[in-house]
């Protein structure tokens, strides 16, 4: 679908009333919306393996997602690797029980969440699960020690500061205003434990890219803010369009210490602009790694804990230039892609 078409309908459910549901059916028909658990689990068995190679140990934890959508995967996942407990929050109620019911089969059938753990999963939590498939999900939930709160904002939680020993979000933070990503990051910082860690998985590209593809990922980066709002400017299609120095930098200036970012450089982007592509005079102080960015990872602790100073960068003084001058390049193209990382 091109992606002019899929906005309008984007903007038409989204002034409908019931539009949600209708939108849910459409995406359902046409879109990404699946049962599927394995489109999302290599990303969360990734962010898994980051968060255990920086020392975070899950068994026994307290785990707050921000953002559930139709699925609750990731809480799911976490759970099956030992999490004593998951909120998941969300400021609309999406989660979609028929959905969940059969993505629950699937995940505890399929004989490749074990090795994608890499042999994490706990076997007795697996029988567990696979016992209760064909319960209603919101008793299976309950078992499984997984709370999902909505309609509820994760930056106004009534938890206790430092409650949680990790906080994490799947494609979220791209969706919300800068305004909206301040708050939420200081609640995710209060209710975090001095030895908590955030884990949150980003994508700064166009999703409208993610159908058409004869656009590339930094498409929307063409357009003023008052046409952007015209095009994207409401609850199905809204990205914020920072680039990832200035999710990095909502970070630090929250009071976290950035202790490992996984960046993924899209090479056609990259190419696009090499060739001219025009880009709105507000994005043109970026670097091109900075502007091309469409998959970001970001583990984090408090800064408190991890001795830095708030508002500081990864490995550079508060003040220094945008982050996306100090990404290492860390192997070559994959699908158009290359990856950087950077750690202080
Ligand atoms: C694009 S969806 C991603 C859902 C899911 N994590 C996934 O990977 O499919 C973003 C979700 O974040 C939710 N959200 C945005 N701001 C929030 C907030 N302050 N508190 C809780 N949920 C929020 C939205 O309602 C939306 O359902």
């Amino acid at each position: 679908m091109r992606w002019r078409q899929k906005a309008v309908i984007q903007k038409v459910c989204a002034l409908t009333p019931g539009g949600g549901a209708l939108y849910q059916q459409i995406q359902r028909r046409f879109g990404r919306l699946s049962d599927d658990p394995f489109r999302r689990l290599p990303q969360h068995a990734a962010m898994m393996r980051r968060l255990t190679g920086l020392g975070f140990t899950l068994p026994g934890t307290r785990c707050l997602e921000i953002g559930t959508g139709h699925l609750p995967v990731a809480p799911v996942a976490f759970w099956l690797l030992g999490a004593a407990e998951v909120v998941t929050v969300d400021l609309h109620r999406r989660l979609n029980a028929a959905l969940t019911g059969a993505m629950l089969r699937r995940l505890a059938t399929d004989d490749r969440l074990v090795p994608l753990y890499d042999g994490l999963i706990l076997d007795d939590r697996l029988m567990e699960l696979r016992g209760l498939l064909g319960r209603p999900v919101p008793e299976i939930l309950r078992r499984l020690n997984i709370r999902y709160h909505a309609p509820g904002d994760v930056s106004r939680m009534p938890d206790a500061d430092g409650s949680f020993d990790l906080s994490f979000s799947m494609t979220v933070l791209e969706h919300v205003t800068p305004d909206a990503l301040r708050g939420l990051l200081a609640e995710a910082r209060r209710l975090l434990g001095p030895d908590g860690f955030a884990a949150h998985l980003i994508d700064p590209g166009d999703h409208f890219a993610h159908q058409d593809p004869a656009i590339t990922r930094i498409n929307f980066l063409r357009f003023s803010p008052r046409e952007w709002r015209r095009l994207g400017g409401n609850e199905f299609s809204y990205c914020n369009r920072l680039r990832a120095s200035q999710l990095e930098r909502a970070f630090t200036d929250a009071g976290f210490h950035i202790e490992r970012c996984e960046r993924t450089v899209d090479e056609p982007s990259r190419a696009a602009l090499e060739a001219g592509f025009p880009l709105h005079a507000g994005f043109r102080g970026f670097a091109p790694a900075d502007l091309c960015t469409t998959e970001l990872e970001v583990y984090a602790r408090p800064a408190s804990a991890a001795g830095a100073l708030p508002g500081s960068p990864p490995g550079s003084a508060a003040g220094a230039p945008p982050v996306g001058a100090h990404g290492q390049r860390r192997g070559g193209g994959e699908n158009g892609r290359a990856r950087e990382q950077h750690a202080p």
